[in-house]
């Protein structure tokens, strides 16, 4: 089945969608995107994400470029024309414009939108079990990385070293020598008195959306949690480690730079976590009638 783009108000075949070469988006990575995923077609923490939309389009002074009721209806008509069955992301990005190349942001431009959507296929629970091989190394990003801007370039020249590294993600430590998140994921470690820890949304850091439903279990579950920064060294002798994010949801981290974290495999507090979360995923995909909502 072909699969289906919006761009600026039109759905288009995706491999014919394409935006303008001005506009600002590709010229000065001047926008901010989300990535949201579904089950059997529902949206799993719409509000969160439209939310944090809210959030990072008013840090960089951007209007919505349509309301916030019109866009949850384009999503939804996104997944439908993709026929979103089983697991699968919507990515969103919405930058200032098309506009002269000029730094200064131009006056009357509309904000442009485009969505893609993509099937991903069953997650792979024995693989997050498995684990997954970080790498350490400088987080050389701006100063802004809670604002989720399209500026992706230090991201993704860390999560290149880790690719070639053999790793699967990059923990980037900051000027203090503390881990602030993953290149695509947020951090956490359990200490040997069995704290969860991860480290406080502050500006180092994009606050992500299954961190938050993360927190929310961790405290269903009576776990204590510490929010704080930590660095290489707490890491690699924490008793269990692993990263979170919207497509890879909960993965154990099992190996920090040549550091084996605990005995190789996923720990006890990452698992009972790690089951709540695909859980809570089927019971958002269960509560689909078989119509995309
Ligand atoms: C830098 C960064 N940190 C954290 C995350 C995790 O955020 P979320 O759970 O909302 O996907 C992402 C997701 O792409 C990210 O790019």
């Amino acid at each position: 089945m072909s699969r289906i783009a919006y761009v600026n108000g039109r759905y288009v075949p995706h491999r014919q969608a394409a935006v303008h070469i001005e506009d600002r988006g590709y010229q000065f990575s001047d926008g901010v995107y989300e990535v949201i995923a579904t089950v059997r077609g529902r949206l799993v923490d719409e509000e969160a994400h439209l939310q944090r939309l809210d959030r990072s389009l008013s840090a960089l002074r951007m209007r919505w470029p349509m309301t916030p009721a019109a866009l949850r209806f384009v999503v939804r008509e996104l997944i439908r024309r993709n026929r979103l069955s089983g697991l699968g992301a919507i990515y969103l990005q919405i930058t200032r414009g098309v506009a002269p190349r000029n730094h200064p942001f131009p006056a009357g431009v509309e904000p442009a939108l485009v969505m893609t959507a993509r099937p991903l296929p069953p997650f792979d629970v024995e693989a997050a079990r498995r684990g997954v091989r970080v790498i350490a190394l400088p987080d050389e990003r701006w100063k802004r990385p809670d604002i989720k801007s399209v500026s992706l370039l230090a991201n993704v020249l860390a999560k290149q070293q880790a690719v070639e590294a053999g790793a699967y993600e990059a923990w980037l430590v900051d000027d203090k020598g503390l881990i602030t998140e993953g290149t695509a994921s947020n951090a956490w470690i359990v200490t040997r008195d069995g704290e969860l820890v991860t480290r406080q949304a502050d500006r180092a850091i994009l606050n992500g959306i299954t961190r938050c439903a993360l927190i929310n279990l961790a405290g269903a579950h009576g776990v204590r949690l510490v929010e704080r920064p930590f660095d290489i060294a707490e890491a690699q002798n924490a008793a269990e480690a692993f990263l979170t994010s919207t497509t890879s949801w909960l993965k154990a981290v099992v190996r920090i730079d040549d550091a084996v974290i605990g005995d190789g495999r996923i720990g006890p507090l990452s698992e009972r976590l790690l089951s709540s979360y695909v859980d809570r995923v089927a019971a958002i995909g269960a509560a689909a009638s078989g119509t995309v909502r």
